[in-house]
């Protein structure tokens, strides 16, 4: 059977950068910037985009397009020993599926709440309380199940399914290109409103104005290369499956470069957007910046809708602002299920409605753990294991495989040969040396940090299962796929 294909490259890069621009790029990118340095911060960040995203995404990109698979595929065409690093990033990008699409349905019942401002003024204790009814629970005791929020998660669940279900071009090409004009669209004007609000300046003089003594900090260059990988999708499944329905004339390295430069941009866009809001709110309640300031859940879902209350026409600028979260939310969310449901089709031979039913079917049940009273701490403890430990492994996994135990050369070959410009050797330092060697620092950091002082409170032994356990588990259960399954039937390759 003939792969599907992408419509059109511009249809592949929206989808790429629909997957790329999620979450990541508008509360946790601002906050960054801002904890490592503010306009110094642009240093360490531009030198991972350079020396790690951009040879990263080509390096994808030209995978998923010369083997033509997702990537337990791609990795048992490497070497079949292999095959457990795709299993292992399969895994990885299910459990993220998982719980981002609880994020999606808190951001798409606060886009209900935004056009009368429910949250009242507490927006603290509405979040917790009100609306999470987080009480005395932990990850390991969620209380009860809550309809309020499986609601909005069942909502967004149905649209990945509609996505996947339909397909490359019909399907996640087609929501693409009508959500991320969207995005871009809202964001704009938001921010065209905003930035004239007295107090946006400030609150982007502090988000600009650099602290270089943060330079010589090594935790500010950990934090850009941690976050360049996942703020691109890259390492864990997605942009390999997404790649391997490149049509044969279509170019790699132009590709990925836009990829990761919009992705970039958008970031940067959205730090504008952010500080010039949490500016007007400082100087409207006669605070500093940094009393106001905050990431994550706590910056979406405490401070901003405080600051959704002080802004003219709320009722429309919130609106805005939450279906913008949920539409990067879901854009990205598509891209984590047609991965796994892409892997499902190349390894079991099955249609893709049947991989997309089994996919969507099992991650919807498994979600409804999150849409309980202590759904936020779940996700909290599992999002800081994946991120901190599982990502960073498998990002590190996949540069030795691919710098050292297969022939790099071949793949810079194969994609300049189909590219309209050439990258260099530069490619294979960066992918060989650079990156990885970066990565290891990093990653034996956080694993002896949270080793040590284990993380955000919890109890030993949920960090023992739901973090520790988790990882390992994903591991072992990539391995033995790896060892029961023939190697990969026969598929075209370009060769
Ligand atoms: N790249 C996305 C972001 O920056 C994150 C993401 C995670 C996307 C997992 C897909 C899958 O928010
Ligand atoms: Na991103």
């Amino acid at each position: 059977m003939q792969r599907e294909q992408w419509g059109s490259r511009a249809g592949f890069i929206l989808a790429a950068v629909g997957s790329a621009v999620g979450l990541g790029n508008i509360w946790r990118f601002p906050y960054m910037a801002y904890e490592n340095g503010g306009g110094a911060f642009f240093i360490p960040y531009l030198f991972a985009m350079l020396t790690a995203g951009i040879p990263f995404m080509i390096m994808e990109f030209g995978l998923g397009k010369k083997l033509r698979g997702s990537s337990p595929v791609v990795f048992s065409k490497l070497n079949t020993k292999f095959e457990w690093l795709g299993w292992f990033q399969v895994l990885i990008a299910a459990t993220i599926g998982i719980y981002y699409v609880a994020v999606i349905g808190w951001a798409i019942s606060y886009f209900g709440f935004s056009f009368g401002q429910d949250w009242g003024t507490d927006t603290n204790a509405f979040f917790f309380a009100d609306y999470l009814k987080l009480g005395e629970n932990s990850p390991t005791n969620l209380g009860d199940w809550q309809w309020h929020i499986a609601i909005p998660m069942i909502i967004a669940w149905a649209i990945t399914f509609a996505a996947v279900f339909r397909g490359v071009k019909g399907g996640i090409e087609k929501a693409s290109k009508i959500m991320m004009p969207l995005l871009f669209i809202m964001v704009l004007l938001l921010i065209g409103r905003v930035v004239m609000l007295p107090g946006a300046l400030d609150g982007l003089n502090y988000l600009f104005s650099p602290d270089f003594s943060k330079l010589t900090d090594a935790s500010v260059w950990s934090a850009a290369y941690g976050q360049i990988f996942f703020t691109l999708s890259v390492g864990f499944a997605i942009m390999l499956a997404y790649s391997s329905y490149l049509p044969e004339k279509s170019d790699v390295n132009n590709n990925a470069l836009m990829t990761v430069l919009i992705n970039c941009g958008f970031s940067i866009v959205a730090g504008v957007l952010i500080f010039s809001i949490l500016g007007y709110m400082a100087a409207e309640q006669s605070k500093g910046i940094t009393d106001v300031v905050s990431g994550g859940v706590g910056l979406a879902f405490v401070t901003l809708p405080a600051a959704i209350n002080l802004l003219p026409i709320p009722y429309i600028l919130g609106p805005l602002f939450f279906l913008a979260l949920v539409v990067a939310g879901l854009s990205s969310h598509i891209s984590i299920i047609e991965a796994v449901t892409s892997s499902i089709m190349d390894k079991l031979n099955v249609t893709r409605q049947k991989a997309a039913i089994a996919v969507c079917g099992v991650g919807f049940v498994v979600s409804m753990a999150f849409a309980t009273n202590g759904g936020l701490l779940l996700l909290d403890l599992v999002d800081y294991f994946v991120n901190n430990v599982a990502l960073l492994t498998s990002c590190l996994l996949e540069l030795i495989v691919v710098g050292w135990l297969v022939k790099l050369s071949d793949i810079r070959q194969y994609v300049n040969r189909v590219s309209e410009f050439n990258v260099g050797q530069w490619m294979e330092i960066c992918i060989r040396f650079i990156s990885p060697i970066m990565l290891a620092v990093i990653l034996v950091k956080n694993l002896i940090d949270t080793f040590n002082d284990g993380y955000g409170g919890y109890a030993q032994f949920e960090l023992l299962t739901l973090g520790w356990g988790l990882v390992a588990a994903m591991l072992v259960v990539g391995i033995i796929v790896n060892s029961t399954t023939t190697p990969a039937r026969d598929m075209e390759t370009d060769a």
